[in-house]
């Protein structure tokens, strides 16, 4: 017989909600507790009904042997926002693992997005890239061009930069508003609400060596959006990361200016930028100090009979790493 008795897959409870954070703490030994406090209490959304686990009932109290947060978004997909399940948190402690656990609750999850009129599902994961594919989600690819910012110089001529603060209601409103026409060009990018930019993206804005600035025109009107982080670790040579970018619709030659503006570091510290590669179209794809990268992670599970996976190309494909869950 076997020493576990393992529950159906269920929710948790609002008083589990600290357990969960030490299953997570536990399984995910590289990152911070704090980390999932911050993207559970940063999220409008939020609620205890997306959190979805698989209890040991053999011990007590039960432990939590496995679960699989899902996050409610919408995802532009032909520039129509799609009720979206992201999922995340997907994690089964080691002495329960390889028993089915993850398949049965992200099988549960399923059978739930279908129910209630989610029409895609989205995830990010560049080590288990086959266990999802299996399990329907399947790799859509997504580029990310990295070049030196020798190769950037724009005339920065009557452009100047701006503080963004987004506990500001106007500025708030008109971040959204400029993000969502903006980004809507693009396919897989989050649509973004008031409240989930002043907690959740203003969460980001606050945790990184990152830059937030607003690039105004002659006239002082707000005419783009730019926001930079320099990551240590991930590209630790110097590099700037775009986590997010907007501009109005005429706007397209603000690059070498507000790259070369960003505050955080001396200028001549950053030598190379990393942002998603369709954001600048007719850039030379590739050339010297210009190297785009392919990614094989951003996965999608098109879960309505109106949208495939033609709709996905590497030319439209883009996820902003401020999104990121
Ligand atoms: C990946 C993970 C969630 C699988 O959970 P699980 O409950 O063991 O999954 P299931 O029993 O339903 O499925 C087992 C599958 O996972 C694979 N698997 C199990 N443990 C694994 C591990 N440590 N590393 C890689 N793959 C693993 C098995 O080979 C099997 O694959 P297959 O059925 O596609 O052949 C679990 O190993 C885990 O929590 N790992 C650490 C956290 C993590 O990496 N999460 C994913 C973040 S994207």
């Amino acid at each position: 017989m076997s020493q576990f008795d393992f529950s159906p897959v269920c929710n948790i409870t609002e008083d589990q909600l600290e357990a969960w954070f030490d299953h997570l703490d536990i399984v995910f030994e590289k990152t911070p507790r704090q980390y999932f406090v911050n993207h559970w209490l940063g999220d409008p959304d939020r609620s205890v009904k997306d959190v979805w686990v698989v209890m040991d009932n053999a011990t007590q109290p039960p432990t939590i042997a496995s679960t699989v947060r899902l996050f409610r978004r919408e995802t532009f997909v032909n520039g129509q926002p799609q009720k979206t399940g992201a999922i995340g948190e997907v994690s089964t402690k080691k002495e329960y693992q390889c028993q089915g656990l993850s398949t049965r609750i992200l099988d549960k999850i399923k059978e739930v997005m279908k129910s209630d009129g989610t029409t895609l599902s989205v995830l990010h994961s560049s080590a288990k890239v086959d266990f999802y594919a299996k399990r329907g989600w399947l790799s859509t690819p997504k580029d990310q061009t990295k070049r030196s910012l020798s190769t950037m110089d724009v005339s920065m001529e009557g452009l100047s930069l701006e503080d963004v603060d987004v506990s500001d209601r106007d500025q708030a409103s008109q971040l959204c508003s400029m993000h969502n026409e903006f980004t809507k060009k693009y396919n897989g990018t989050f649509k973004w609400s008031e409240g989930y930019l002043s907690l959740y993206i203003g969460a980001e804005m606050k945790s990184q060596e990152a830059s937030t600035s607003w690039i105004r025109d002659e006239s002082g009107k707000r005419i783009a959006f730019l926001f930079l982080a320099q990551k240590k670790g991930r590209h630790p040579d110097h590099t700037l990361t775009v986590r997010n970018y907007s501009a109005l619709p005429q706007i397209d030659v603000l690059r070498g200016f507000t790259f070369r503006g960003f505050p955080v570091a001396p200028e001549n510290h950053q030598e190379q930028v990393v942002y998603p590669t369709p954001l600048f179209e007719g850039d030379d794809r590739e050339g010297q100090g210009i190297e785009v990268q392919r990614h094989v992670g951003m996965m999608v599970h098109p879960l309505s009979s109106q949208l495939d996976m033609k709709a996905f190309s590497e030319e439209k494909n883009v996820f902003w790493d401020a999104d990121g869950f």
